[in-house]
C-alpha cells in the first residue's frame, strides 16, 4: 500500500516569467483551476490522501490554496457561486497536506531527498504539477499504482518525444516486457539506462514524463550520487542506479499530457479543458453560460 504522494514545486518557473516572479508556476491556472489542484485530485483518484509538499521561497499560495479562506466562503455561502470552491474543500476535508522547503535549488533528485521526512521508508509516488495529465478512464498515477502493485518495483511514466524536444527530458533505454493485460502490450518496458537531458545521442525517443511511483531504497541512492546535468542532483541518475539492478519499469501510459511549463503547452492545455467542459472549442462568436465570447 502507497500513501503518500510528493509533489517538488520549489522550482522558480523561469519559462513562465515574469508571470511566476510571485506567483508560483503551479498556481497558474487551467480554466479556472490551478495546475497543483489537477495534480493532487490525480492522486486522490489513484487512492492517496496523504500529499507531501517541496516547497521554497515565494511558494506560500500553495499552502494557502489547500486551506480554509473563511472570508471568500462566507461571501460565497448561499449564492450560486458555492459550489467553485467544492473541490478544493473536499480535498481539504479528506486529505492531509505536509510540507517542507528546499531551502536552495538542487535538483528534483534533491526535492525528492527532502521530501523524506514527509515519506517515511515506504514505497511513495511523485507528481510533477506541470505536466497537465488527461486520461479517459484511470488517471496516469492510478495506472503506475496497479503497475507497482504487480512488479513491486519503481514505475515510471514515458512518452515518445519528437526528436528535436528529447534534449529537455530525461530519456530511457529499455527492453519491451510482457504486459499483464492485452490492453498493455507495447507499453512495458524493464529500463536498463536513463539519461538526463542528452546533448547529443539520445538512447530512445521515451521521455520520463513528470509522474513516478518510487521505492524508499531511492533516498539512500540518492545521497550516493553525483550532481549530473545542470550540476544538480538528478532523480534520474538516482533511478538510473535502480535500473541498473533490473528494479525500473517504463510505462507509456494511455493518455493525454500537456507540458504546462512552457507557454504552447499551457495555452494547449487550456483549449483542450474547455472542448472538454462547454463541448466545442473556444472562438470569438463562442457563447457559453455566463458568457460570449464577442
Ligand atoms: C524533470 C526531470 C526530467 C523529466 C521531466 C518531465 O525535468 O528532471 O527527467 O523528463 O521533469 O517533465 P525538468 O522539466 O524539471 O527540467
Amino acid at each position: 500500500m502507497i500513501n503518500t504522494c510528493l509533489f517538488p514545486v520549489a522550482g522558480y518557473g523561469t519559462r513562465f516569467l515574469p508571470a511566476t516572479k510571485a506567483v508560483p508556476k503551479e498556481m497558474l491556472p487551467v480554466l479556472d483551476k490551478p495546475l497543483v489542484q489537477y495534480g493532487v485530485e490525480e492522486a486522490v483518484d489513484a487512492g492517496f490522501s496523504q500529499m507531501g509538499f517541496v516547497t521554497g521561497r515565494g511558494k506560500r499560495a500553495i499552502e494557502d490554496h489547500f486551506d480554509r479562506s473563511p472570508e471568500v466562503e462566507n461571501q460565497i455561502e448561499g449564492t450560486s457561486k458555492a459550489d467553485l470552491l467544492a473541490g478544493v474543500s473536499k480535498l481539504i476535508d479528506t486529505c492531509s497536506f505536509s510540507f517542507t522547503r528546499q531551502v536552495e535549488m538542487g535538483g528534483l533528485g534533491d526535492a525528492i531527498l527532502k521530501g523524506r521526512p514527509l515519506v517515511g521508508n515506504e514505497p511513495f509516488a511523485v507528481v510533477l504539477p506541470d505536466d497537465l495529465c488527461f486520461c479517459e478512464e484511470a488517471g496516469v498515477l492510478q495506472q503506475m499504482v496497479a503497475l507497482h502493485e504487480h512488479f513491486g518495483c519503481s514505475i515510471v511514466a514515458i512518452e515518445e518525444v519528437p526528436e528535436d524536444q528529447i534534449h529537455n527530458y530525461g530519456v530511457i533505454s529499455g527492453e519491451p516486457i510482457d504486459a499483464p493485460g492485452e490492453d498493455m502490450a507495447g507499453r512495458l518496458f524493464r529500463v536498463n539506462g536513463m539519461v538526463e537531458k542528452p546533448q547529443s545521442d539520445p538512447p530512445s525517443n521515451l521521455a520520463i514524463i513528470g509522474r513516478y511511483i518510487l521505492t524508499p531504497d531511492i533516498f539512500g541512492i540518492i545521497e550516493n550520487t553525483e550532481p549530473g546535468a545542470n550540476g544538480e542532483l538528478q532523480i534520474t541518475d538516482a533511478l538510473r542506479t535502480q535500473a541498473e539492478q533490473g528494479s525500473v519499469v517504463g510505462y507509456r501510459f494511455k493518455g493525454r499530457r500537456f507540458d504546462c511549463g512552457s507557454v504552447p503547452g499551457f495555452v494547449e492545455a487550456t483549449n483542450y479543458c474547455f472542448e472538454q467542459r462547454f463541448g466545442k472549442a473556444y472562438g470569438p462568436t463562442t457563447s457559453v453560460e455566463g458568457h460570449t465570447g464577442a
